[in-house]
């Protein structure tokens, strides 16, 4: 079911009133309509499925001595399956006033037990990786009904590394 449109012409005749009381009149109609919506979006949120596949049982006594060896099986699942985009992760840093901050990343290998990925060392997250050398990193794989969460040390391995 399609969300309501705004209704303009109340914002319209609303606002034709003195001119000291044209922004307050507009901002008022607009938030009330934007709680509305909210109030449907929730609704409609709140209604969506979700795990709408048989789950996988999880057996941590029979999973791998070492985390990474388990995602590394789950990461090889994934691809198998043909999860779309497996290899798309969450990347979240932290900046020097301890906010986060999150973005998606693309998998490009993993190394000695190590996750690789390729960024610029002038972005955001550049600055506060090259700051904090800390990261966690988050992957779901919608289909097999499996997330994953990653956090550690960050190595720059060069330009090198990223080509
Ligand atoms: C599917 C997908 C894959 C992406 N892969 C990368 C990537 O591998 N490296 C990268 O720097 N940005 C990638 N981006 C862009 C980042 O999400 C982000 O917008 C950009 O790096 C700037 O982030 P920052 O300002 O937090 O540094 C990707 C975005 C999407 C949607």
């Amino acid at each position: 079911m399609p969300l309501p449109k705004l209704p303009t012409d109340t914002i319209k005749r609303e606002t034709e009133t003195e001119d000291s009381m044209d922004t307050q009149a507009e901002a008022t109609i607009r938030n009330s309509d934007g709680e509305q919506l909210d109030d449907e979006l929730q609704e409609r949120l709140r209604s969506l499925r979700v795990f709408d596949c048989e789950l996988p049982a999880f057996d941590i006594g029979g999973a791998p001595e070492h985390p990474i060896e388990l995602f590394r099986s789950w990461l090889i699942e994934a691809i198998t399956a043909g999860v779309r985009e497996p290899h798309a992760m969450t990347l979240s840093t932290v900046d020097a006033d301890r906010r986060p901050s999150s973005r998606v990343l693309i998998l490009k290998g993993l190394s000695s037990g190590a996750l690789q990925f390729a960024s610029s060392r002038t972005s955001r997250k550049g600055r506060e990786l090259s700051a904090t050398l800390q990261a966690a990193a988050g992957f779901y794989w919608r289909e097999l009904g499996r997330q994953v969460r990653l956090t550690g040390q960050v190595l720059d391995r060069g330009r090198d590394a990223a080509a």
